[in-house]
């Protein structure tokens, strides 16, 4: 038993986390939800610099990301890595940057910009109904379509309707550059960027590539501003002198990172239940006929869908598509009776967190009546979106397009699991490992 000098709270000695290094790596939300269970609600690693904690009680998460949220910054690795493709845009832009840029960001996250959103969901999801009515086979790879469907409805929000022809070869460069971030982040020593190697080209060209679409974007919204689409949004500011060009970019690459993986893991975590649950999934078929019939949603549907928003916020409990979250501690600060110094590392884990026994009792049991009507939960028990004053900007625009999105799919088809064992895969979101093979019936 071996328990380094530095280590001044509860967590696993150097050889445990040796021994864990196979079960991180394959699962690492798992991992940190054991630790959790055997440590308690603070949990220190056995890592010398920066001294990382993870903190997975419901009050104490709701201090570190809201309470006192100005001495947690994001200064950390996992942004640091992910600002390589994004750069600093809202996501992994540091305080004090940040409060200027997310004043100039909110407008594209306007209510009419939702509204764009519902109608985007509708087109997008009735794109993948036709795929699915069209496939050969009634086994369909589910999370295959829900990337699609998320992509082309964050894609239409960016750029408006016709973003196809526009915005293919900008989405695709992001999504390579993220391949780099998520190697990156698997990998504990990598090679300097100045280093030829594959994943360092890769990373180079998926930038050049991206800045020239966005060049080429930006030119064309300035000649002819479009009505309502984020980049028109986004362009006004760059045009009223709010924003550079570089600034610009990194939003719009943010957007497209954070915005179609998050929605799309959601969705598929969401149909996964539900075809494991026939009874929700008929109580979701049925909310979904009475309330749409055979019509499309319009905006003011999503109030009525209550269930169906209750199913997607109890999906994303058990599998919160941003699986980990961190922070660097700007002045020392105390944690759970725990003395926290000055550029420690904070881990925060919404799966570990959305599976406390206190906060959600049978905490894996799938219960979408928890979110109903006037059910109440800590603050910090629930943060699939975060919390405080970094909490996600595009919320409503996840909920919206999420909600939309499940309510047409049970509308018209039934699910149901296959032979598939599905597993958890925690890259960029946690995603269904080789997909999500379920079996469809017509309804
Ligand atoms: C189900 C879908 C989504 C989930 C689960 C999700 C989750 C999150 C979480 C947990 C954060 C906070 C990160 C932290 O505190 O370190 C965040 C921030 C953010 N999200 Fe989302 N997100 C989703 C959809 C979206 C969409 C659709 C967009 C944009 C189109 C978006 C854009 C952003 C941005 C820009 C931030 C940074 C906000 C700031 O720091 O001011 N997200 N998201």
């Amino acid at each position: 038993m071996v328990r380094p000098p530095f280590m001044n709270a509860p967590g696993p000695e150097p050889a445990q986390m040796l021994r864990g290094f196979v079960d991180i790596r394959k699962a690492a939300p798992e991992f940190l939800s054991a630790m959790r269970d055997q440590f308690g609600p603070i949990v220190q690693f056995p890592i010398p610099k920066p001294l990382c904690y993870l903190v997975s009680d419901p009050n104490w998460v709701d201090y570190v990301l809201r309470v006192n949220s100005k001495n947690f910054g994001k200064a950390t690795i996992q942004y640091r890595t992910l600002a390589l493709v994004t750069g600093f845009g809202l996501l992994a832009a540091d305080t004090p940057a940040w409060r200027e840029q997310r004043k100039v960001v909110q407008p594209a996250f306007h209510h009419d910009v939702i509204s764009q959103v519902v109608k985007h969901s509708v087109t997008a999801t009735e794109q993948v109904l036709d795929n699915l009515k069209a496939a050969k086979s009634d086994i369909v790879d589910i999370d295959h379509q829900m990337m699609e469907l998320a992509l082309n409805v964050v894609g239409a929000a960016l750029f408006g309707a016709d973003f196809e022809a526009k915005a293919k070869k900008l989405i695709s460069a992001t999504l390579s550059g993220l391949d780099v971030v998520v190697a990156r982040a698997r990998t504990p020593i990598f090679p300097p960027r100045w280093l030829p190697t594959i994943l360092n080209l890769k990373l180079q060209y998926a930038n050049r590539t991206l800045n020239r679409a966005v060049d080429e974007l930006i030119a064309n919204a300035v000649k002819n501003p479009g009505a309502n689409s984020m980049v028109d949004l986004l362009v006004a500011e760059l045009t009223a002198g709010n924003f550079t060009k570089a600034q610009v970019r990194n939003e719009i690459v943010t957007f497209i990172v954070a915005g179609h993986e998050t929605v799309a893991s959601a969705l598929s975590w969401a149909l996964h239940l539900i075809s494991e649950n026939p009874d929700i999934q008929e109580r979701i078929h049925q909310e979904a006929t009475l309330v749409l019939g055979a019509r499309q949603p319009e905006f003011s549907d999503y109030a009525k869908l209550g269930y169906t928003q209750a199913v997607l916020n109890e999906a994303m409990r058990l599998y919160p598509p941003a699986w980990v979250l961190s922070r660097s501690v700007l002045a020392d600060d105390e944690i759970a009776g725990i003395k926290i110094k000055a550029g420690s590392l904070i881990v925060i884990s919404p799966w570990a967190v959305h599976r406390d026994q206190t906060a959600w009792p049978n905490p894996t049991k799938f219960d979408p009546t928890r979110f109903l009507d006037n059910s109440k939960h800590a603050a910090g028990a629930f943060i699939p979106f975060g919390l405080g004053n970094r909490m996600c900007i595009g919320k409503d625009f996840a909920m919206f397009e999420g909600v939309i999105a499940l309510a047409l799919l049970a509308r018209d088809f039934g699910f149901e699991p296959t032979a598939q064992n599905v597993i958890a895969l925690p890259a960029v979101t946690v995603r269904p490992k080789n997909g999500l093979l379920l079996k469809l019936t017509r309804r």
